[in-house]
């Protein structure tokens, strides 16, 4: 009977223990994520997840290319914008929600975000950090080949060719 009594105690002192642990826990998740200006707040860690996995594939980097590690506590801190790199990824999302409304007309998901009917960080990055801004090289000296479309897209003259 002591015994029981015992395990009795035991087992309901357990369970205050756990139901302190999940409420003291309850505020700091229902606070979420500190610092997000673009995306919205209310995400699950699920639904961020994604996007930073859709983020940095995309670009072929890791986490760290946009976030900075506190050093002190051995851990990322996400929500730092120590990182010029986390700035403009912003200003690109606005840029992507900007073209796929514009011009693609796309709605919007459950969650508020545009959807990515049109363009998506892959369509211009494809896998590269920084993707190349310079027009490919012209080939042939002095110019495009004879016979190839001029920049307007109109033939270039051929000297006496007649039409
Ligand atoms: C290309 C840049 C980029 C990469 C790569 C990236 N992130 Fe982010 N991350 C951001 C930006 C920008 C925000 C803030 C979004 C906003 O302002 O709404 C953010 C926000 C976050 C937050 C929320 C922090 C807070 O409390 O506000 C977490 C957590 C996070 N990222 C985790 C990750 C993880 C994990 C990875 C790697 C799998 C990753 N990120 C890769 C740019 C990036
Ligand atoms: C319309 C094409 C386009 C789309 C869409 C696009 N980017 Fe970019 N991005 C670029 C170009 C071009 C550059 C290089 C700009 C430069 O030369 O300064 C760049 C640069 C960046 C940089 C800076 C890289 C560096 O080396 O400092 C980050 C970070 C970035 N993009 C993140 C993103 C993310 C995240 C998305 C999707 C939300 C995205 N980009 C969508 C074209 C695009």
């Amino acid at each position: 009977m002591l015994i029981n009594k015992k395990i009795l105690v035991t087992l309901c002192l357990s369970s205050v223990v756990t139901l302190v642990a999940l409420t003291s826990m309850k505020p700091d998740d229902d606070k979420g994520y500190k610092n997000l200006k673009v995306l919205p707040k209310n995400l699950t860690h699920e639904q961020l997840g994604k996007v930073m996995h859709e983020w940095s594939g995309s670009l072929g980097v890791h986490c760290d290319f946009c976030h900075v590690r506190n050093e002190a506590e051995k851990k990322m801190d996400f929500a730092s914008d120590a990182k010029p790199e986390k700035e403009m990824a912003r200003k690109m999302y606005k840029m992507m929600n900007k073209i796929n409304q514009k011009y693609f007309e796309a709605k919007k998901d459950s969650l508020g975000m545009v959807l990515t009917s049109g363009v998506n960080c892959y369509t211009c990055h494809r896998g590269d950090s920084h993707p190349d801004a310079k027009l490919p090289e012209r080939k042939g000296p002095g110019g495009p080949p004879a016979g190839a479309p001029a920049p307007g897209g109109t033939p270039a003259p051929q000297g006496d060719h007649k039409q």
